[in-house]
């Protein structure tokens, strides 16, 4: 087979920490404003139609006008006019200079390591990742692309990130909060880490969503999100996305996106950004009652273990009040007896769901060490802290109480 580049490949992207991603000419622009008009005007961006709210553009491919005029966007696989607004909303609320939306999550991490590392490289990162994207780590990467993934022994302490760079390394992976831990790791100085060996910094936002934390401010160069979660709120939506350098961005999209047919499709994209138009307050909402919950679980005689950043004794309390607006909707409690306990506790519920996946508007729980995480070794689970007994514990936007009386009454089978 000839290694030679077909002459429609798009150039890699190599990073230079002394690349700046230049400012966004909305960054002047608070929150909440850029999540409701970034990268739309009515009245500017759809004169015939005149439409309040953004249209979709339910369609896979776009006319050519002449045989020579290749029409932009061209195909749905590399964009849909739906999909470029999102992506816009998405860039200028992470205060990114471009985006690429994915199928999934899972798929965004996947078509970023696939863009960016070769065989022989190697990432570095810590156990505090999703399960999904451990799989990838452990298994796919490592054996059928040769791309090494070295977790940190002890992720609180940046030397132990430098300690496993070498010239090899292509890219620093961080996800804070973690899930499903909530383990927080210090964005910055891990950043500072990364560039003073000129490798790029991830980090994955998708629990506290830039509604709480922009990981750009502080040093990051990429972000990527679920947009599955917080971000889309209900568990209709499946979907994923890559914020970065344009440079990146276009490779991702061109060279992986485009060949592999790995998007989100206008339907879930135009949801998305309904949904982004409330993310600040719902995730005010979800952080105040995370924290009544989580401060109702460490006080009870069955909870052994509470992971919520916003109680004062998590071990990254101050980092996280640091780096976070508020402490965000996901917490996660290790229960007495173990699995055992984790069972009957989860089937006691009744207001609350038993289902994979979290952000959700409704209140849902989970059980790592069987369903996300059962792929870590024995020992790697006991060394992330992910226990037999550990539920993942989204929390919704109910009325507090409400949670706390199911939580109560499930407790209670212990
Ligand atoms: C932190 C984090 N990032 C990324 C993903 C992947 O998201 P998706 O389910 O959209 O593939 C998940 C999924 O659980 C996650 O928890």
């Amino acid at each position: 087979m000839s290694h030679e580049k077909h002459f429609f490949m798009r150039d890699p992207w190599i990073f230079d920490p002394r690349d700046q991603q230049p400012e966004r000419t909305d960054s002047n622009l608070g929150f909440d404003t850029r999540a409701l008009h970034a990268g739309f005007h009515p009245l500017q961006d759809l004169a015939p139609f005149r439409s309040f709210v953004p249209p979709i553009t339910q369609s896979m491919t776009f006319p050519y006008e002449a045989f020579d005029k290749i029409p932009c966007p061209v195909y749905g696989r590399t964009r849909t006019p739906t999909n470029t607004l999102l992506e816009e909303r998405l860039a200028a609320l992470e205060g990114g200079e471009a985006c690429v939306t994915a199928g999934s999550g899972s798929q965004a991490l996947f078509n970023l390591i696939f863009t960016i590392a070769r065989p022989g490289d190697n990432v570095v990162t810590s156990l505090n990742v999703f399960g999904e994207g451990y799989k990838q780590a452990a298994t796919i990467f490592p054996e059928r692309c040769q791309v090494e993934f070295r977790f940190v022994q002890d992720p609180g302490n940046p030397a132990s990130w430098d300690a496993l760079i070498d010239q090899q390394t292509g890219l620093i992976w961080v996800e804070t909060p973690s899930n499903p831990c909530l383990f927080i790791t210090d964005i910055a100085a891990i950043a500072e880490v990364a560039h003073s060996h000129a490798i790029p910094l991830l980090v994955d936002n998708t629990t506290a969503t830039a509604a709480l934390q922009t990981p750009m401010a502080m040093g990051a160069d990429i972000v990527l999100l679920s947009i599955t979660k917080f971000l889309a709120g209900n568990a209709t939506v499946i979907g994923g996305a890559i914020i970065g350098p344009e440079a990146l961005v276009e490779d991702i999209r061109w060279n992986t996106t485009e060949f592999i047919g790995s998007v989100m499709p206008p339907l879930e994209a135009w949801m998305t950004l309904q949904y982004l138009e409330t993310l600040s307050m719902r995730m005010q909402r979800h952080s105040a009652n995370a924290q009544t919950i989580a401060e109702y679980l460490s006080a009870h005689s069955k909870v052994t273990h509470v992971n919520y950043s916003g109680l004062p004794n998590h071990p990254q309390h101050e980092l996280a009040h640091k780096q976070m607006l508020s402490h965000g909707g996901l917490l996660s409690f290790v229960v007495a007896d173990g699995m055992a306990g984790a069972a009957k506790v989860m089937d006691a519920f009744k207001l609350i769901v038993h289902a994979v996946t979290f952000g959700t508007s409704r209140t849902i729980c989970m059980h790592p060490a069987t369903i996300t995480h059962e792929h870590m070794t024995p020992q790697e689970r006991a060394e992330a802290g992910i226990d037999d007994g550990l539920i993942r514990f989204s929390v919704g936007l109910e009325n507090p109480e409400d949670i706390i009386a199911d939580l109560k009454q499930a407790l209670l089978t212990l």
